[in-house]
């Protein structure tokens, strides 16, 4: 390995990120110990394993909007593949794979009566994954006696719906229904006013919770983009609050600003286990946003992502229609095109490049933990939490199997992998997008043959219909950005470039 010099800020109790040290890896073991001491006592805090979080719990799958009702909709939790779809009496959950032959139940299709039929054969199960039906018996009697072997079940699991959220709980059989149904799907203050957006990244469950309990990242990940102008305009954080006391069921971190639009601001960020960080920031202005995200584990590099977001009331006046369509104007705008992503990008692109540099040296990730400064304070603590409930989700997968492979950063930047192809409303526009771009190209081949015509006959229509077949030429081209723009693709050559220095 090279020379390469790690520099970090060892604040000991001191936010002035002035003591810069430098560090080179043949003499870690210096700071380490050094950092150590402020930290020993969060380690000496790390209790025994306890039972893990995982199971036994209500997860929330997908926000309802994006459950498409008259299909069967896949999903991941847990490293568990589940098919979810509307049943005759409501949402209905099991495991996406029929059991006659395996196949995802995922690609079959919702009947009117509710049942999900399978694609390969037709068999068809009810919302309890009892098999009613088996086309290819030869009688009805032996299609019923196959039907009533517990083999043709599929696994079920309980469903919810609170707040636009489709839950899931993870356990089948008789004591998992009974379980589910004595506990309450957690409720969230000021749930009511929000609308839910679904990402999933290909980035594991903890970078992404590290990250959103990391305030200090934003002014210098971020730098030049939107509100947060440039690096220059951070502020050193005071030692960010744990206010309560970190046991299986979370913590709440309170901290001050971090650059100089925050400084002054009051916020909080709580850790609700399994998967809710909920954040809000009350500010000098009076202002206050509460931005609620569940980061739920799918696979060992999958989280699914909901997001919470506050949407501006619109007059009631303003009709239905209009309405709707606004709202998936600004929809696309915000998730399909430009808008949020570089932010997201430059997240994605660094946490991405986090996941890898662990997977292949699981040691200096607890030496990443030992350089912590005051402001990583949500991160340390988060760690200890890992630690109390026995590892992240797929701690014991992963030491039984250590298959799971990050995919590249550059992956992560794949915009309809993350969000287009899970969204019914980015889905429509890309087919709204790709029928005016072929209508757009077609219509400019048909006025060019007609400027060539005029042309040949010397009619004055030549300008017009040049002019049109540019014009139309032009509008095409727009609509094949936009869709280049949802797919995530390289939009100029510096592409990667762009997502940091742009
Ligand atoms: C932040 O909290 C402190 C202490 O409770 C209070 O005095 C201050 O006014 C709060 N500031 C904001 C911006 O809410």
């Amino acid at each position: 390995m090279s020379r390469v010099a790690i520099l970090l800020a060892l604040a000991v109790g001191d936010a002035q990120a002035g003591k810069m040290a430098t560090l080179r890896p043949a003499a870690p073991r210096v700071a380490r110990q050094a950092a150590r001491v402020t930290l020993a006592a969060e380690h000496a805090a790390t209790a025994e394993p306890r039972a893990s979080p995982w199971s036994r719990q209500w997860l929330p799958a997908m926000p309802v909007s994006y459950a498409d009702p008259t299909r069967p909709n896949a999903c991941t939790l847990l490293g568990e593949r589940l098919v979810i779809w509307k049943g005759a009496t409501g949402w209905a959950a099991a495991e996406d794979a029929c059991p006659h032959r395996l196949a995802p139940l995922s690609t079959g299709a919702v009947r009117a009566d509710g049942t999900l039929a399978c694609r390969f054969h037709g068999w068809r199960f009810d919302e309890r994954g009892a098999c009613v039906d088996v086309p290819s018996a030869p009688s009805p009697a032996l299609g019923a006696r196959l039907c009533a072997s517990a083999d043709t079940c599929v696994r079920s699991f309980p469903v919810a719906v609170r707040a636009g959220l489709v839950w899931v709980w993870l356990e089948s059989g008789a004591e998992g229904a009974a379980r589910a149904a004595a506990t309450a799907v957690p409720a969230l203050e000021g749930e009511e006013k929000l609308s839910w957006e679904l990402n999933v990244q290909p980035i594991s469950f903890e970078s992404m919770v590290e990250n959103s309990l990391d305030p200090s990242h934003a002014p210098f990940l971020h730098a030049g983009l939107g509100s947060f102008g440039a690096t220059a305009g951070a502020i050193p954080m005071e030692r960010p609050a744990i206010s309560t006391k970190p046991s299986a069921e979370g913590f709440e971190m309170r901290h001050g600003g971090y650059d100089v639009r925050t400084a002054g601001m009051n916020a909080t960020r709580r850790f609700a286990a399994p998967s809710l960080v909920d954040v809000r920031y009350a500010y000098r202005t009076g202002r206050a946003t509460h931005f609620p995200i569940h980061f739920v584990p799918a696979a060992p590099f999958e989280t699914r992502v909901l997001v919470g977001i506050q949407l501006p009331s619109v007059p009631r006046w303003v009709p239905e229609r209009v309405r709707a369509a606004l709202g998936d104007a600004l929809h696309v705008l915000f998730f399909a095109l430009d808008g949020t992503w570089r932010f997201n990008d430059q997240d994605r692109f660094t946490m991405a490049g986090q996941d890898s540099i662990q997977a292949e040296q699981p040691r200096r990730r607890q030496l990443a933990f030992d350089m912590a400064t005051p402001s990583d304070v949500g991160v340390s603590t988060f760690r200890r939490w890992l630690a109390l409930v026995g590892g992240g989700p797929f701690a014991a997968a992963e030491r039984a199997a250590g298959s799971a492979r990050p995919g590249s950063p550059n992956e992560a930047l794949s915009r309809w992998d993350a969000h287009g192809r899970h969204c019914p409303r980015c889905r429509a526009a890309m087919r709204r997008f790709e029928r005016a771009r072929a209508l757009g190209e077609r219509a400019a081949l048909a006025s060019t043959a007609l400027a060539v015509l005029a042309l040949a006959v010397r009619s004055p229509a030549f300008a017009s219909t040049a002019a049109a077949a540019l014009a139309l030429h032009g509008l095409a081209r727009v609509f094949a950005g936009w869709q280049r723009s949802m797919l995530g693709r390289p939009a100029k050559e510096a592409w990667l470039e762009e997502v940091f220095q742009k």
